[in-house]
């Protein structure tokens, strides 16, 4: 903490002279998460969060497409990216030109798109969902049939959830969620009796299947907040263990450390260098927001 310290006095203090505010993901660095986030969250709660700003400035900790939709429902604010090449393999999947096709293949089925997606993936869709409402969406739509896009792991655990519908996905996937095997979490529990195995469902369904519980971000902490397992492995990016372990200190948490490569490109560094320069500001053609923002407002609409 020692060397991040200058850094996070200089961003607290220039956050107070721009009228900023940094919305941080879960899956950010503890300097960050701790050090210098407003408000911290799963890809829902920012969401929110972010229509509710009143500060001039957001400064999005967390992956461009976070930032887009930031953006999207708050407009008027300037919303900086501190790395611009901070993507994500879900949103870089597909484009509206993937959801045309999907639509032909599939004529009358209502489009629903995760938040990992482009501004004009949103603007192309009927609804978009995160990890935490994707089975409350998907079962409030009209007809049999549902798509979903981009990530095909989501959708079959969500078809799981909701056998009622016949859900149809898109080709696309987490680099980080689909490392993990059921195997490892097997041999976890082996090794570890009584562990408690937490997955995010961006994982393969047979992982969430070995799984004693799968959620957003934001779910997998408050479910080892309220049991509060002697053990627990995270089947997650590894920097969301980091960043709740401290206020937890009878819970060890174990497993393999997969980090994202995307939101590690976020540090303190490029943080005050945009807070600083007021570089990296993120736009979105109205035409194309407009759109996208009825998708995503939808969503926040259902989800309460
Ligand atoms: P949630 O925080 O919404 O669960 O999303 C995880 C994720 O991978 C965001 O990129
Ligand atoms: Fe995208 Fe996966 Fe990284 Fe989340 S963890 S930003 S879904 S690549």
């Amino acid at each position: 903490w020692a060397i991040h310290a200058p850094y996070v006095r200089a961003i607290n203090q220039l956050k107070k002279d721009r009228n900023a505010v940094v919305l941080a993901h879960n899956y950010m660095t503890p300097q960050i998460y701790h050090g210098i986030a407003d408000v911290v969250g799963d890809s829902l709660q920012l969401a929110i969060r972010a229509t509710e700003v009143e500060a001039q400035v957001i400064v999005q900790c967390g992956v461009h497409f976070m930032a887009e939709t930031s953006k999207i429902l708050n407009p008027a604010k300037t919303v900086l990216m501190p790395d611009m090449q901070a993507g994500c393999s879900l949103a870089e999947s597909i484009t509206a030109d993937g959801i045309a096709q999907m639509r032909a293949r599939y004529p009358g089925a209502p489009v629903v798109s995760y938040v990992n997606t482009t501004a004009e993936v949103k603007a192309a869709s009927d609804i978009c969902c995160t990890s935490a409402n994707a089975a409350q969406i998907v079962a409030a739509m009209e007809g049999d049939t549902v798509i979903m896009t981009p990530d095909k792991w989501l959708a079959q655990n969500v078809a799981r959830q909701v056998p009622q519908k016949r859900v149809v996905w898109w080709d696309g996937a987490c680099i980080v969620h689909e490392q993990f095997t059921a195997q490892d979490l097997r041999d976890f529990r082996d090794w570890n009796p009584g562990l408690k195995i937490i997955a995010h469902p961006e994982c393969p369904p047979e992982v969430v299947a070995e799984a004693d519980f799968a959620g957003s971000t934001s779910g997998i902490q408050s479910w080892v907040e309220r049991e509060m397992p002697r053990q627990v492995m995270l089947v997650t990016e590894c920097s969301m263990a980091s960043n709740i372990s401290d206020s937890l200190p009878d819970v060890e948490f174990l497993g393999p450390c997969n980090m994202c490569p995307y939101m590690q490109k976020i540090t303190l560094e490029k943080v005050l260098w945009s807070l600083h320069s007021m570089t990296g500001a993120v736009e979105v053609d109205p035409a194309v927001a407009e759109p996208a923002r009825r998708a995503v407002q939808r969503m926040i609409d259902l989800s309460q």
